[in-house]
Order: structure tokens, then C-alpha cells, then sequence
């Protein structure tokens, strides 16, 4: 009896001392909290950045930024966002363009609110991967030379030491979202994470769903879209268009060069990539390009620089760049404790990624994923030539096809704010394929509302509505 009171005591102790310690319930690293980015607008969410070492013995380490929801984080979902490359950086892409709570500002010194953050609806968690893009780094510069596999596997271990630093998250819903080259990344990284879950006999990733947009799955069928799109959108004559149909079979195109195609298409395609030119910008073509010579000159003298195309700030890369290498930014970050040296950049000039994994057909791993049973979205900006729509959609096509699902939800337009957001289809319940109309390869950055609508129809298991009675 008397034990019992006792032990009861202890529990309601317990609890008492937890409540009153509130940080040390949560255990995360005060050293990792961001107090206040510069030129940083308030906000009532809070942030961490900061290191988790990889492999200590060859001094490899992966630096992250979190952002918790903007309300109630404890109950709402953590959700990894990657972008590409292979090579780029998630948090000058992502984070600081893209999804994130913060856009710079057009002086390049300060920042503004995104009202369109995914944080509304999760945690975010971005991470420079593999170890040489941003500010991850190795001792060991034969790190460097990395690919699909070694760049998954680091990844599991950033998580099982991340999940030290913020254990409430361990059993947290698990989402990996991404684009482009994380076509790769992130179901790679699923796939790593079913084995290491197959195998584990205690804990297990609670994964709940990945959603990659406008991403690499099939090099030769992707490639083949791009010279499709040029044609279809008036960026190359109709000559042209008919040669390449005439002269190329991509079928086992590769990505090194030559790419393994006859020399009677690779003079075609590069006569068309020359055609199209360095003045569209191929990642959106609807949009104007910054002039970045112009734009950096005006940084230098800090006048205002921001040029608007349809909406969006289209010199966002050149502010990001000088605002990522302010000494006082990297600092209130935690970034480059090592001080690398060179300096920041979108892309890594270091990476020695592996040629032909870029050749990997990614479908076999979506199929795993599938049967898993964990759900798969496929989004695709209807502006981009680099991965456009056409060779998605008939990728995800044909991998229903090969796991024998039924079409769920039949071809059609999906609405957000009274206006078309795009078009969708589902196979089985469990595969989507969605176009966003009028974004980019970077979908939230071109249209950050229909992509926020999207990412929370994902997070939520809903379909995306079919009228514009369901908003
Ligand atoms: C890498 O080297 C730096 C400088 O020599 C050292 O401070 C650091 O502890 C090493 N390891 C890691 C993981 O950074
Ligand atoms: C090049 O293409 C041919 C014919 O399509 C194919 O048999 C061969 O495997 C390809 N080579 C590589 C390296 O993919
Ligand atoms: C790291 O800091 C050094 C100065 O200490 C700077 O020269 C370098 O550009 C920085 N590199 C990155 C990747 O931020
Ligand atoms: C690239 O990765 C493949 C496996 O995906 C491997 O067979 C090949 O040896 C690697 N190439 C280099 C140069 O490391
Ligand atoms: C629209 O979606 C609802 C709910 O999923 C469904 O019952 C209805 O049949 C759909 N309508 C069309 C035209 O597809």
C-alpha cells in the first residue's frame, strides 16, 4: 500500500518537475536554437540550425535548419524537404526561396515573411546533403566522392542522431518531400529507411508519405520531354521538332557525355539547345531572367534591387547568395564553424557525384515504396523544361500499370480559390501525379498558394478537390 502512494508520488512529481521544466521535456539544444536571423521580421515559431556529426573519425558532418509550425508544433507532423543537383543546397533552395517561413529581401540584407510557409501546416526540417553542399562539409575530402547510395545512407544516420537532439520527433508522422535531382534523394532515402525499419527490432521510422515534384526518375524518358516541351511550347522551330523525332532514340540516353545516342541526334539537340539560349530561363520559361550583373552592382551600392516577373521576384537567387555569406547570418545559423574555404554557394563546387547514377531508373524503388503501402505524390510544375509534366505523367502512368492499380481518381482539373490549380489523377488510393498550372521546377516559389494547398492535401491523406465547391 504505502508503496504504491509512493510511487504515485514519484509519477505526480514527475510530472510537476516536467511541466515546470518545459525545455527539458522537448530536450532540444539550446546551443542549436536560432534567436534571430538579421533583418529577420518577428515571429512567434521557433528555429534551430546547427551540425550533426556523421562519421567522426573522418570529421563528416551534415548542418540542418528546423523550423517549427507556426502553431501547435507538438502535434503536427515533421516533414523533410531536400532539393537537388545532385549537389544543391535545401536551404538556400527550400528554405530561403521556396516553402520556408523567410524570402530575403531585395537589398539582400534583410528578410520578409513568406505567408505561404509549409509551416503552417508541418515542422520543416532542411538539410545540406550529402556532406560538401552549403555548409556540410568533410575532413575527409574523399567524402566528397559520393552518389545515391552513401548520400541515403548518411542520411538515415542524420536522422537516428538528430532524433537525439529532438527526441519528441522520433515517433513523430515522418513526410520526405522534394525536387528535381530528390526525385533520387528521397526515394532512396525511403528505401533506406525500409530496410533499416525491416531489420530494426526496436525502433522504426514512423514514415507516412513522400511527395517529390518535377522530379528526375527516368533520365532517358525525361531527357526526351525536355526536346517535347521546346517543341510544344514555340521555343524551336517545327524542323527541328521533327528531326529530333526522326533522328533520337533515347531509350538508354545516359547521362554522361556522349550520351549514347547517335551523332545525328546529339547535333540536332544541340542545335536546339542552342536555339532556345542562355535568355530564357529553362527551369520556368514563362518567366523573365535576372540580370545578374546589374542586380549584383546594385547590392553592392544596397538600393533595392528586386526585379518582379508575374509576381515573383526573379533575382531571388543573386539576394539569397549575398544574405547566405553575411558573416552575421552564418553566425546566427551556426553555420561554417570550420570556416570553409570558399564561400556559400546554391551549388557545390566541391561534390565529386557519382556520373552515372544520374542513369538509375527510380520507378523499381516507387514500387517498394507503394507496396509498402505508404503513399507517393508526384507534382509537377506545368512551366518547367528541365523535368516537364509529359515524361512524369507517363512514367507514373505506367508504374500503376506494372503494380496493377486502378485508377482511383480519373484525369482532371483540381481547384483551389475558384480557379484551376492544375490536374490530378490517382491510382489505388495510394499514387498521385498532379500538375500545379503556372509554376516552375520550383513550384512553391512560383505559386506558393496552389503549392501550400497541395503539400496539405498530401499531409492530410485528402484528395485534392474536383470543384470549386470544396475549397
Ligand atoms: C574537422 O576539422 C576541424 C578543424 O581541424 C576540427 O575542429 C573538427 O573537430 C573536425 N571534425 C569535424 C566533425 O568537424
Ligand atoms: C547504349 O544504347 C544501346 C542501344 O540502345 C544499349 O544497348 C546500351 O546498353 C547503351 N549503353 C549504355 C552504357 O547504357
Ligand atoms: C566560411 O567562413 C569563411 C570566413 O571565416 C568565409 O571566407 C567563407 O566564405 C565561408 N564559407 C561558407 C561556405 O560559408
Ligand atoms: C557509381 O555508382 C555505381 C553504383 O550505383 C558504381 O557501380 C560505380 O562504380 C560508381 N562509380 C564511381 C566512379 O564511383
Ligand atoms: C469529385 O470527388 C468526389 C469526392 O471524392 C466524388 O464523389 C465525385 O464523384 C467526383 N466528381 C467527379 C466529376 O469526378
Amino acid at each position: 500500500m504505502g508503496r504504491c502512494w509512493f510511487l504515485e508520488l514519484l509519477v505526480v512529481g514527475t510530472y510537476v518537475w516536467l511541466v515546470i521544466n518545459n525545455v527539458g521535456v522537448e530536450g532540444y539544444p539550446t546551443e542549436d536554437l536560432v534567436k534571430r536571423l538579421p533583418g529577420q521580421p518577428k515571429v512567434e515559431f521557433k528555429q534551430y540550425a546547427g551540425y550533426v556529426d556523421i562519421d567522426v573519425k573522418h570529421g563528416r558532418s551534415l548542418f540542418y535548419y528546423f523550423v517549427e509550425a507556426d502553431h501547435d508544433p507538438d502535434n503536427k507532423a515533421l516533414t523533410l524537404w531536400l532539393n537537388g543537383g545532385p549537389g544543391c543546397s535545401s536551404i538556400g533552395g527550400g528554405a530561403f526561396t521556396e516553402l520556408g517561413p523567410f524570402y530575403p529581401k531585395g537589398n539582400g540584407r534583410g528578410l520578409r515573411k513568406n505567408s505561404m510557409s509549409w509551416n503552417r501546416a508541418s515542422n520543416l526540417l532542411f538539410i545540406e546533403s550529402p556532406a560538401g553542399v552549403g555548409w556540410s562539409y568533410s575532413n575527409t575530402t574523399s567524402d566528397y566522392n559520393t552518389g545515391d547510395v552513401s548520400t541515403a545512407n548518411d542520411m538515415v544516420l542524420f536522422f537516428l542522431k538528430w532524433y537525439e537532439k529532438f527526441p519528441s520527433y522520433r515517433s513523430r508522422e515522418l513526410f520526405l518531400t522534394g525536387e528535381s535531382y530528390a526525385g533520387h534523394y528521397i526515394p532512396q532515402l525511403a528505401n533506406a529507411i525500409l530496410d533499416y525499419n525491416a531489420h530494426s527490432t526496436d525502433f522504426k521510422f514512423n514514415i507516412k508519405g513522400i511527395a517529390i515534384g518535377n522530379p528526375l526518375l527516368k533520365l532517358d524518358r525525361d531527357t526526351q520531354a525536355t526536346y517535347e516541351y521546346f517543341w510544344s511550347h514555340g521555343m524551336v522551330s517545327d524542323e527541328i521538332g521533327i528531326a529530333i523525332m526522326n533522328n533520337c532514340d533515347f531509350d538508354d540516353y545516359v547521362f554522361e557525355n556522349p550520351h549514347n545516342i547517335s551523332k545525328s541526334c546529339n547535333d540536332v539537340i544541340n542545335e536546339a539547345n542552342e536555339i532556345v539560349g542562355e535568355y530564357i530561363n529553362n527551369y520556368d520559361v514563362i518567366l523573365d531572367v535576372c540580370y545578374p550583373s546589374i542586380v549584383e552592382q546594385e547590392l553592392r551600392l544596397k538600393k533595392m534591387a528586386t526585379k518582379i516577373s508575374v509576381g515573383v521576384d526573379v533575382c531571388m537567387t543573386f539576394e539569397r547568395r549575398f544574405y547566405l555569406n553575411t558573416p552575421e547570418v552564418q553566425k546566427a545559423l551556426h553555420a561554417n564553424r570550420t570556416n570553409l574555404p570558399y564561400p556559400w554557394s546554391m551549388c557545390s563546387g566541391v561534390l565529386n557525384y557519382n556520373e552515372t547514377d544520374p542513369n538509375i531508373n527510380i520507378l523499381p524503388i516507387l514500387k517498394r515504396i507503394v507496396e509498402n503501402h505508404i503513399p507517393v505524390w508526384v507534382f509537377s510544375g506545368d512551366q518547367d523544361s528541365v523535368v516537364p509534366l509529359m515524361g512524369s505523367r507517363t512514367l507514373i502512368r505506367e508504374l500503376a500499370h506494372d503494380l496493377k492499380l486502378k485508377v482511383t481518381v480519373p484525369y482532371g482539373a483540381w481547384f483551389h480559390k475558384g480557379q484551376v490549380g492544375g490536374w490530378v489523377t490517382e491510382y489505388g488510393n495510394l499514387l498521385t501525379f498532379a500538375t500545379v498550372r503556372g509554376a516552375a521546377h520550383m513550384v512553391p516559389y512560383a505559386q506558393p498558394s496552389r503549392a501550400l494547398h497541395l503539400f496539405t492535401s498530401f499531409l492530410h491523406r485528402r484528395r485534392l478537390p474536383n470543384s470549386t465547391n470544396f475549397q
